[in-house]
């Protein structure tokens, strides 16, 4: 039996924010899966995930440009997508299949996912093109995030877990291998990211945006924003209430002058699943989730919480880390301080894989405290954790590739100009060579 949508999305509301819920106004709410049970989940709910792939080029979700016609799911758990491209010769096809089988193939349940491709007609793709453009121009930007950066949040059920030291270590890691990586610290009640990350300064605003503070690490860098930029003490952020505190993230979210050629943005977020978790899922639904838990098995509960929140708001679980796993004394021998499989139990409960155990090691605290993140030294932790980056990069997030359409025929264009000038004249050919090249690549990799 199939459970089929085919029809029921029209053009719905204008709004990015608002495209952020799952289904089209006077829609019936949609029935939720539960990331516990194995059962195949229902084609409301993969159209929902599919309002998470953002076709890089429009900007847009690819529910909202039309590009998501519709889904099926069998019993068995086979999701088949209609998707249907601007061109079909389009080479972003391969970016928007990437996102969308990352997006299913992780889910309960699903056993097989399977995607027609199709193009829009004529009527449908200048439609696509004006919801673009009105997003772009009319509507106040849902955020100030290019649409080619990936966003990740690192969430946990609990504080003290080492989620903050998880976030610094991965964003350090990652810019070491050359990209660019934006780090959010949302978490405003017990901020932490910039001691952690040896980044110290004030925030300052310029053209009315908040500008974030840049480390470079590598061939890569690091473009940090946190409340610690803007309060003096760790502890007086404490006296913020919880509606200034939204707003603090929301403004991280639309007011800072993100890059646009950042490969990733870190979210440090709140531990739990309260407002300002809540906000953010809302605000970003093409983010991905990282669970950070540690080996205890008793600790599971409440992580899962925050997976199921997640899965609620439709963004995808990319995986679990254990932290504070085995101790490594100088003998050799092991320690398991913190109990043992807690990762383990999270990522089967939840359906997702088990990404890293990162063990327990005086480097991680101490280099932490001195802004210098352990990720960039040569301890067992900092292999974990460079280990985990690359798995990110290379497989479960890896970045976006701008080989789109557009860059193409940018290309296409300088290379015509190239031709010309080298006809017309022969002085500076190297200024177009320097345009063209900063034009079409998305990222700071070395
Ligand atoms: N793998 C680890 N080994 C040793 N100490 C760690 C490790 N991970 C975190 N810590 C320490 O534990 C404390 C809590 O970590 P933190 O990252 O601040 O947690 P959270 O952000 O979840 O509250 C910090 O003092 C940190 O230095
Ligand atoms: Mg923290």
């Amino acid at each position: 039996m199939y459970r089929s949508v085919f029809g029921w999305w029209k053009w719905g509301d204008p709004t990015p924010r608002e495209s952020a819920r799952p289904l089209s106004a006077g829609h019936t709410t949609p029935i939720l899966i539960d990331v516990a049970t194995t059962s195949p989940p229902t084609p409301d709910y993969v159209m929902g995930l599919m309002r998470g792939v953002i076709d890089p080029e429009l900007g847009s979700d690819i529910v909202e440009l039309g590009m998501a016609k519709g889904a099926t799911v069998t019993d068995d758990g086979w999701v088949r997508l209609q998707i249907d491209l601007t061109t079909s010769g389009c080479p972003l096809r391969a970016q928007i299949q990437k996102d969308i089988r990352a997006r299913l193939t992780s889910l309960p349940g699903v056993t097989r996912v399977t995607i027609d491709w199709g193009e829009l007609t004529q009527d449908e793709r200048s439609e696509a093109m004006a919801k673009a453009r009105f997003n772009v121009s009319q509507n106040a930007p849902d955020t100030s995030i290019p649409s080619t950066t990936k966003v990740v949040m690192v969430a946990s059920g609990k504080g003290g877990v080492g989620k903050s030291s998880i976030t610094t270590n991965l964003a350090a890691a990652l810019a070491e291998q050359g990209y660019a990586v934006g780090v959010m610290d949302a978490d405003i009640w017990g901020f932490s990211v910039p001691r952690m990350l040896g980044v110290d300064g004030d925030l300052v605003s310029k053209d009315g945006k908040i500008q974030p503070l840049v480390r470079e690490i590598g061939t890569g860098r690091l473009e940090v924003v946190s409340m610690g930029f803007l309060v003096d003490q760790e502890d007086s952020a404490l006296m913020w209430r919880g509606l200034m505190l939204n707003r603090a993230v929301q403004h991280f979210c639309q007011d800072v002058a993100w890059p646009s050629d950042l490969d990733y943005l870190l979210i440090d977020m709140p531990p739990g699943t309260g407002d300002v978790q809540m906000g953010l899922a809302k605000m970003l639904p093409r983010a991905e989730m990282l669970i950070v838990t540690t080996p205890a098995l008793n600790a599971q509960k409440v992580a899962a919480r925050v997976a199921d929140m997640g899965a609620k708001n439709y963004l995808r679980i990319v995986g679990v880390i254990e932290n504070m796993s085995e101790f490594v004394a100088p003998d050799g021998s092991r320690h398991s301080l913190f109990g043992e499989g807690g990762g383990q139990q999270l990522a089967d409960d939840i359906g997702a894989p088990l990404l890293g155990q990162v063990p327990i090691e005086p480097a991680v605290s101490v280099n932490g405290d001195q802004g210098d993140p352990a990720a960039l030294g040569e301890t067992p932790a900092a292999e974990q954790l460079r280990a985990i980056a690359r798995v990110l990069a290379e497989e479960y997030v890896p970045p976006v590739e701008m080989a789109g359409c557009s860059a193409r025929m940018l290309d296409a264009a300088m290379a015509a100009l190239d031709a010309l000038d080298e006809n017309e004249s022969s002085t500076e050919p190297a200024d177009a060579t320097v345009q063209r090249s900063s034009s079409g690549g998305s990222s700071g990799r070395s």
